[in-house]
């Protein structure tokens, strides 16, 4: 066996527009998951026992069940209750409900860490729930959850290869057309891996550096 990498280089650009729509797809997931987590989240721990139980139920039934048929419900189900997404936004909707029901726990985490002693003083200063919440317990968990978070957009940057299946033109999917112009498969997913790797590694060392000076200050 011979590897001809040759056979794939004037498709290189074409790889890297999919890496591009990659990047972007998870961006906006990481984004939309992360605010529609916090929210989820914050459900999670309020002091109103059926509210609690709806969030839950919802993480339960996220994180239980695969984001391929969640994408495919979302892509392929709604239109049937006349709802006729782009697919590219039936996308980032798929990958941002998906994410939400694990950042939901990753907020329930990083609020359930913060000290039970700073409940207590805000409400000696008088301080109702929802703005001890806001503006005590919230911007110190988001502080601890932010290296979580992090590691979901890396998480998401691998997972929206599942967006190839609705024929969103990223990287998985333009790895798909250049095989089957070139018949150079090992070549092309190879190829493909390697970007693959090199937008994990770039997001996770940013992430850590990121990480590294707030710590400092
Ligand atoms: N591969 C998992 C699934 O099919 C999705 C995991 C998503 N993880 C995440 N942290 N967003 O269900």
């Amino acid at each position: 066996m011979t590897l001809d990498f040759s056979a794939i280089v004037p498709y290189l650009h074409m790889l890297l527009t999919g890496a591009k729509v990659t990047i972007q797809a998870s961006f906006l997931s990481v984004l939309f998951g992360a605010l529609l987590g916090i929210f989820v989240g914050a459900l999670r721990v309020v002091p109103l026992a059926p509210v609690r139980s709806i969030a839950a139920t919802y993480i339960y039934i996220i994180r239980g069940t695969p984001l391929l048929i969640q994408l495919f419900l979302i892509y392929f189900g709604l239109p049937s209750l006349g709802l006729n997404l782009p697919a590219f936004t039936a996308g980032i909707i798929g990958l941002s409900i998906n994410s939400s029901g694990y950042v939901g726990e990753i907020v329930r985490g990083g609020i359930e860490a913060v000290p039970k002693g700073q409940w207590e003083a805000s409400k000696v200063l008088g301080l109702s729930y929802l703005k001890t919440m806001r503006f005590i317990i919230l911007p110190q968990a988001i502080r601890n959850m932010l290296p979580a978070i992090g590691n979901e957009f890396v998480t998401l940057i691998k997972e929206s290869s599942l967006l190839s299946t609705l024929a969103i033109t990223e990287l998985t999917m333009v790895g798909q057309q250049v095989r089957s112009v070139t018949y150079a498969s090992f070549e092309t997913f190879i190829v493909v891996g390697i970007i693959y790797l090199v937008l994990t590694s770039v997001t996770s060392f940013s992430l850590q550096y990121v990480e590294k000076k707030w710590k400092v200050s």
